[in-house]
């Protein structure tokens, strides 16, 4: 699997570190929501869902933690341990959350609103979800 992952321009000086981001220039999507997930139990998993739309980037912007991505026919474990690093998650993608560090700050950059109907929750109905896409 393809893993992308930005490597984001750091201003740095003196004083510290800074990193800016910009919608269709800096990742490949116009930014409809951002959110962030803080204070993640120990031992937690979460995510264990795919998208039919959405797009990301996940970023750590403070602490680690582990992103599993599937895309129905291979998997791969990614860190995220810097906060000049995103992910990009395509649509069509499981993703699983874990090995959050006590003082983990996961921000996702989202390509739109909230949508529940856009949630695939199920694994077997994904894995029909992208044979029948992939077919197309
Ligand atoms: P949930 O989908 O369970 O998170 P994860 O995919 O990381 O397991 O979301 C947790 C709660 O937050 C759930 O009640 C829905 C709500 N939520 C929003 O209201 N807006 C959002 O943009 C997101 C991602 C979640």
């Amino acid at each position: 699997m393809q893993v992308v992952k930005y490597n984001f321009q750091k201003h740095g000086d003196d004083r510290g570190m800074l990193i800016a981001l910009e919608e269709l220039k800096d990742f490949p999507f116009e930014i409809k929501r951002v959110y962030y997930m803080y204070d993640t139990v120990a031992g937690v998993r979460r995510g264990f869902h795919a998208h039919k739309q959405l797009q990301q980037i996940l970023i750590a912007v403070h602490g680690r933690c582990v992103i599993h991505l599937d895309n129905g026919t291979e998997t791969e474990e990614v860190v995220l341990d810097k906060p000049y690093e995103g992910l990009y998650i395509s649509n069509d993608m499981w993703r699983e959350m874990y090995d959050f560090s006590p003082d983990a700050v996961l921000m996702v950059l989202a390509s739109e609103y909230y949508d529940e109907s856009d949630y695939i929750r199920d694994y077997d109905e994904f894995l029909e979800y992208v044979k029948n896409s992939t077919k197309q």
